[in-house]
């Protein structure tokens, strides 16, 4: 039974340098199964994406990004090769034009625990993933109110582009971010 009746706990907190978080990026074929296993349970976590199919679109990823404290952990991301539904999709709510030549990857599956957020980690998470790209063109969509993740998409040189559209996931809008080739 628990909790035990009459019992009282004592939460004791021990105050110890912890090492800053790393951050891991490579193929997807670079990681284990369990490893492929969390990056989906914390995409799915982040409640911006459908469940289906989503495993086998992260194993085709260009690459992933793990950022860990120790061995917790702590976010995720990931450089997407989109399918041209979806890219055609993104391309008609956005009035923009999004051609497979010129934006053959989307930066995107990006997750933060909550109480790891605000310590300015989404930088030094997505900027790996983005650099995978090896300087061909990247969109990503974000909510409309992520002014954090907006400002950490402007210093990977997105720019925010074209019409903002309703999220089918959540309440609010999305905008496009692009990052031309260079
Ligand atoms: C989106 C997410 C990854 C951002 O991570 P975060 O830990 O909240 O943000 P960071 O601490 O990395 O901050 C990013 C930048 O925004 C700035 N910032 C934070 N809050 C801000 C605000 N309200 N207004 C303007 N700038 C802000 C930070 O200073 C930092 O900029 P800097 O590095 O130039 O100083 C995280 O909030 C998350 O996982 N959200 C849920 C999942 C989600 O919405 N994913 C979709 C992403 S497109």
């Amino acid at each position: 039974m628990f909790p035990l009746k009459g019992v009282s706990f004592v939460v004791t907190t021990l105050t110890v340098d912890k090492p800053a978080p790393k951050v891991c990026a490579a193929s997807p074929k670079a990681f284990r199964s369990i490893e492929i296993d969390d990056f989906v349970a914390f995409v799915l976590a982040g409640g911006e994406v459908t469940g289906q199919g989503l495993r086998s679109r992260v194993l085709q990823a260009a690459c992933i990004s793990y950022l860990k404290s120790d061995d917790c952990l702590l976010g995720v991301a990931g450089l997407k090769s989109p399918d041209s539904g979806y890219r055609a999709r993104v391309a008609k709510h956005s009035k923009t034009k999004l051609i497979e030549k010129d934006f053959p990857y989307e930066l995107g599956w990006i997750f933060i625990l909550p109480s790891a957020r605000g310590h300015k980690f989404s930088y030094p998470l997505c900027q790996p993933v983005v650099a995978a790209a090896n300087g061909a063109g990247i969109f990503a969509t974000s909510r409309t109110t992520l002014a954090g993740m907006h400002r950490t998409l402007e210093r990977l040189q997105f720019v925010r582009t074209g019409s903002e559209w309703p999220s089918k996931q959540n309440d609010g809008k999305l905008a496009l971010f692009l990052r031309p080739a260079s």
